[in-house]
């Protein structure tokens, strides 16, 4: 049985003191042991502020981006090892943003997974088609070559590897795939982590959907069989509709 991960990926939003703010909102809703993990990205400069608010709550922690190489003259980079002594468990890799305004190519990604991993941190992987990409009905083209170089992947770090499925034209738009749409594509996801390392360890792999994730549904996609969990974005920030999305996966389990 996979365990939902609802992560919040909060972007360029929120200071410390902001950060503060929204535990304190979370913490007074109860933050009791959910049968889902849960997981917020702040930015680099909140991780502390959220260790710190959030101690002694099943609040895990993650990056939201990190550098392929562990330490060196990078001015304005973080190091994985950075981000895991900070109090992170978790990082994304590849978020189309990342991918789209800082270039970063699926060769990069693949060395930020493998530095993930040596820092000690689990590697959320992010993929996704863009509209003009699924129009032109290469959308499973795109997606097997993100997924490629995974094949090439030690065992030891695939199995500990998250994927998460955020459609491009979903991001941030209110456009959100229909869960059906969701359902076909992470099962297409799985199919290809199938192949490169075996049904064994594929079938334990957590796929997460994100793009324009709500309240309102949450449950639809959280039901589909092979969405194992949410990326979210701009529902996150509020802490309500945070804590709602969480209340809702743990009623599905
Ligand atoms: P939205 O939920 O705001 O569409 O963002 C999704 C996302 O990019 C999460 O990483």
């Amino acid at each position: 049985m996979r365990r939902y991960l609802i992560a919040g990926n909060w972007k360029m939003n929120y200071t410390p003191s902001e950060a503060r703010q929204y535990s304190r909102i979370l913490k007074a809703m109860g933050l009791q042991d959910f049968s889902s993990e849960i997981l917020l990205c702040p930015s680099y400069v909140s991780i502390q502020a959220l260790v710190d608010s959030l101690r002694g709550t099943p609040v895990k922690l993650g990056g939201q981006n990190l550098h392929q190489e562990s330490k060196g003259a990078f001015t304005g980079e973080i190091s994985g090892e950075m981000l895991k002594d900070s109090g992170c468990e978790y990082v994304l890799v590849g978020h189309s943003e990342r991918r789209q305004y800082f270039h970063e190519t699926d060769e990069l990604v693949y060395k930020k997974i493998l530095r993930a991993h040596e820092s000690g941190l689990v590697p959320i992987m992010c993929i996704g088609e863009t509209l003009e990409e699924r129009e032109k009905g290469e959308m499973h083209d795109v997606i097997t070559r993100q997924l490629q170089r995974v094949k090439n992947l030690d065992q030891e770090i695939v199995s500990h590897l998250v994927i998460a499925y955020e459609p491009i034209w979903a991001i941030g738009t209110g456009k959100t795939a229909s869960a059906e749409q969701a359902q076909e594509v992470h099962q297409f996801i799985r199919n290809i982590l199938d192949k490169h390392v075996g049904a064994a360890i594929s079938s334990t792999l957590r796929i997460l959907y994100g793009g324009s994730v709500k309240t309102t549904n949450a449950k639809a996609l959280l039901s589909e069989k092979d969405i194992d969990g949410l990326l979210i974005g701009g529902a996150s920030l509020k802490a309500e509709d945070f804590y709602t999305i969480i209340q809702i996966a743990d009623q599905l389990l």
